[in-house]
């Protein structure tokens, strides 16, 4: 019993460890384009990350930015609703769109 107290205390001891100096997190801003349906995209794709991920893609077809909405839809279950998918898929074309539907 007098084991399980001392490993239990040496575990969560690490919970309480404690750093001098001031640690600074860098803050990245992803600045996201503004227009018609960036209201969509603000409050389907926010919830769970940053706009960095839709940056990094580049510019791409309508097909490729639905592929990615419906990815969000049935692989990590993002909430969304047939005029939602519309909605932001129409956006990210619009906005980081290379012209081509396919
Ligand atoms: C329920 C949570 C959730 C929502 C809502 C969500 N995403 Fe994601 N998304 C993720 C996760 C988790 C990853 C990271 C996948 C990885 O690291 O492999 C990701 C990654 C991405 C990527 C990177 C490329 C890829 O294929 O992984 C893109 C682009 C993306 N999301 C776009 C969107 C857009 C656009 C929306 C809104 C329509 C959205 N996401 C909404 C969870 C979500």
């Amino acid at each position: 019993m007098k084991k399980l107290i001392l490993i239990t205390a040496l575990l969560t001891s690490a919970l309480f460890a404690q750093v001098k100096e001031k640690i600074e997190v860098p803050y990245v801003a992803f600045p996201i384009k503004m227009g018609k349906g960036f209201d969509a995209i603000q409050t389907n794709c926010l919830m769970c990350h940053s706009f960095g991920y839709i940056i990094n893609q580049g510019r791409q077809s309508k097909k490729f930015w639905h592929g990615k909405v419906m990815k969000m839809v049935d692989h990590f279950k993002a909430p969304m609703d047939e005029q939602a998918i519309k909605e932001t898929t129409n956006y990210l074309f619009e906005h980081y769109g290379n012209g081509k539907l396919k």
